[in-house]
C-alpha cells in the first residue's frame, strides 16, 4: 500500500530573473497563457489528481498569487449585478474550499529543495506532490494525475520526464538509468544539471514531483549543489537507496513558460486548443 497523496507544494518564491521586465512587479507565476495565470493551471492540475491542500512557498512580492485565489467581493458583486454569470463563474469556479490554502514563506532564494524544505512542517510525514507552474504542461488526464496512477502501481518517488537534446542536459535534473521500458525509467542516479559531455542520459526531470517524507531527512542538512543552490535532485539521488525513483514519460505536451519562447508558443498553443478562439488566431498566424 502506498501512503496517499493529499497535498501539494508549489514553489512560487522564485525572481523570475529570465521574464523581466515583466517580472518586475508581477509574479511570473501570474503570468498569463490565454486568459489564466500559470498558477491557476497549476492548482487545476493538482486537484484534478486528488489534491486537497495546496501550499505555496512564496516570497517578498508575490501577494498577487495569495490574491487570486481569495474572493474578490467587490468584483464578483459588480458582476452578479450586471448579470455577467459567465464571468462570475470563472472567478469563484478555481478557488480553493476554506480552509485548503496554505502559505510559507521562503525567505531567500536558497535553491528548489530549499523551497520544497520550507513546506516541512505543514506536510509533516506524508507523501506529497510539488508541482512547478513554469512548466506547463498540456494533458489529458493532467500530468500529475497520469503520474498518480503509476505511483500507486510503484511507490516511492516519481517525477515527470522527457527526453531533451544532449545540448540541454545543463538546464535540467538527469536520470542515471538503470531500467526503462520506454515509459517507466528507474534512475539509480539523478545529477543536477550535468554538462552534455558529463551526463549520465538525457532524459531530464520537469516540474512535478511525488515524494516521500524521507526527503526531508536529507534536506534537513540544508548541503549546496549544483549553482551554490541546496537541490531537489540531490536529496532525491541520497535517498534512492531507501526510496526508490521512477521517471514517467508523460503523454502530454510541456511548455517551457519560464522561458520566452516557449511562453509565447504555450499561448498559441492553448488559444488553438480553444474553439472560441483557435479560427481567428490561425488566420491571423497564417496572415504573419
Ligand atoms: C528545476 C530543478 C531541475 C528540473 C527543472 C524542471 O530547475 O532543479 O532538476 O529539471 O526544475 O523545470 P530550475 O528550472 O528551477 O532551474
Amino acid at each position: 500500500m502506498v501512503k496517499p497523496v493529499v497535498k501539494a507544494i508549489f514553489p512560487v518564491a522564485g525572481l523570475g530573473t529570465r521574464f523581466l521586465p515583466a517580472t518586475k512587479s508581477v509574479p511570473k507565476e501570474m503570468l498569463p497563457v490565454v486568459d489564466k495565470p500559470l498558477i491557476q493551471y497549476a492548482l487545476e492540475e493538482a486537484r484534478d489528481a486528488g489534491i486537497e491542500q495546496f501550499v505555496f512557498v512564496t516570497g517578498r512580492g508575490k501577494s498577487a498569487l495569495e490574491d487570486h485565489f481569495d474572493h474578490s467581493i467587490e468584483l464578483e458583486h459588480a458582476l452578479r449585478e450586471r448579470g455577467k454569470d459567465a464571468e462570475l463563474r470563472s472567478i469563484l469556479d478555481f478557488l480553493p474550499p476554506p480552509g485548503a490554502l496554505a502559505s510559507v514563506h521562503q525567505h531567500e532564494a536558497l535553491g528548489l529543495g530549499h523551497a520544497v524544505w520550507c513546506a516541512h512542517a505543514l506536510i509533516g510525514d506524508e507523501a506529497f506532490a510539488v508541482i512547478l507552474a513554469d512548466d506547463l504542461i498540456m494533458a489529458e488526464p493532467g500530468c500529475l494525475r497520469q503520474m498518480m496512477d503509476v505511483y500507486a502501481e510503484v511507490g516511492g518517488n516519481v517525477a515527470a520526464v522527457e527526453d531533451v537534446p544532449r545540448e540541454h542536459t545543463n538546464r535540467y535534473g538527469i536520470l542515471d538509468v538503470v531500467t526503462d521500458d520506454g515509459r517507466l525509467a528507474r534512475a539509480q542516479g539523478l545529477v543536477e544539471k550535468p554538462s552534455p559531455d558529463e551526463a549520465p542520459s538525457t532524459l531530464s526531470i520537469i516540474g512535478r514531483y511525488v515524494l516521500q517524507p524521507e526527503i526531508f531527512r536529507h534536506l534537513d542538512r540544508q548541503q549546496r549543489g549544483a549553482g551554490g543552490e541546496i537541490q531537489l535532485t540531490d536529496a532525491m539521488a541520497a535517498t534512492i537507496p531507501d526510496v526508490p525513483f521512477h521517471g514517467l514519460r508523460f503523454e502530454g505536451q510541456r511548455f517551457d513558460c519560464g522561458a520566452k519562447a516557449g511562453f509565447v508558443v504555450a499561448n498559441v498553443a492553448f488559444a488553438l486548443a480553444r474553439p472560441d478562439l483557435a479560427p481567428a488566431v490561425r488566420e491571423a498566424l497564417d496572415s504573419l
